[in-house]
């Protein structure tokens, strides 16, 4: 157990409740869970650099099929360079310059054959604001496929169908013409994951998608987090440990540009192998 010192903040030690809570009474070891779990994609020995600041230092670490991996750190540690690295969001920063392999499925995704506009599409990302395209709900949804050459008449469908699995559906049914930024912010960010999904993304990227959004619209998102990972992969960026601890199955510690560790979020907040993650998990610093 993660011990409870009495400098532990309020909503670290709800987090570590809530970890706990969730540890069942199996005794699957560390390697079994592991073992059972798909790669979906594998980064190999990444470091990241801005001009001459380094920023992440050899990150190696799995990120398993249809499971939820949160990433974790303070801020400035390279979370969301880690995030826009993986579909090569970071190639559109001059200064910016990476070593190291990042293999979605056998193919690394530096190859030169790769088509990363192919590689957004398969690897798809919601921001920390919501970003709705000014312009009615339903075009939100229609504009991926419509680009992407999907037929016309197969849209309307699609548009429903990623709006039910946002869980948006009901709320827009009927003002689909309306400007998305008539929509609160909650629903915003909904329509950008259903944005994302129109697509057909295998692996989606959240950065720290709930930070602007009351506790219900918060509690919406995670809702919605924990289903789509039955049909895709997903990586999140967060600060709050409650939400890293509820949603995510395997949790990633980065501090100043090293993974200190990758474990089962049951493990991470649990038992760390660490000291470091304990010290950041238990509020003693970040
Ligand atoms: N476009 C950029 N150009 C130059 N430096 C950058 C750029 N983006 C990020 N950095 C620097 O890289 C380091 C890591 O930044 P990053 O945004 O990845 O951290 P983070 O962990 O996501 O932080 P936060 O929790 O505050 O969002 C920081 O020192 C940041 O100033
Ligand atoms: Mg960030």
């Amino acid at each position: 157990m993660v011990s409870k010192t009495s400098d532990i903040s309020e909503s670290t030690s709800i987090a570590i409740k809530i970890a706990n809570e969730l540890i069942n009474s199996s005794e699957i070891t560390q390697d079994e869970i592991f073992e059972e779990n798909e790669v979906k994609m594998e980064v190999v020995n990444l470091s990241h650099w801005y001009g001459d600041n380094q920023v992440l230092s050899g990150i190696s670490m799995p990120i398993f099929k249809n499971k939820v991996t949160a990433i974790i750190g303070p801020s400035g540690c390279g979370k969301s360079t880690f995030l826009r690295d993986l579909n090569r969001m970071n190639d559109l920063v001059s200064i910016s310059r990476t070593s190291g392999d990042i293999l979605l499925g056998n193919k690394n995704i530096h190859d030169s054959d790769v088509d990363v506009v192919q590689l957004r599409k398969r690897i798809g990302m919601v921001f920390q604001k919501p970003n709705p395209f000014p312009m009615p709900i339903e075009n939100n949804i229609a504009y991926g496929p419509y680009i992407h050459g999907v037929k016309s008449d197969r849209i309307p469908a699609i548009v429903k169908s990623c709006l039910q699995k946002a869980v948006l559906w009901d709320e827009v049914k009927d003002r689909l013409k309306d400007n998305a930024l008539s929509l609160s912010g909650g629903q915003q960010q909904r329509l950008c994951i259903a944005r994302t999904l129109s697509v057909q993304p295998e692996v989606i990227l959240f950065d720290e998608p709930c930070s602007s959004l009351d506790p219900h619209a918060t509690a919406k998102i995670e809702d919605l987090i924990t289903k789509l990972k039955q049909d895709y992969t997903v990586v999140i960026v967060t600060h709050n440990m409650q939400q890293a601890a509820r949603v995510s199955d395997y949790t990633a510690f980065f501090n100043l540009g090293d993974l200190v560790e990758f474990n089962s979020t049951k493990t991470i907040f649990r038992s760390p192998e660490q000291k470091k993650t304990e010290e950041y998990i238990s509020g003693r610093f970040g």
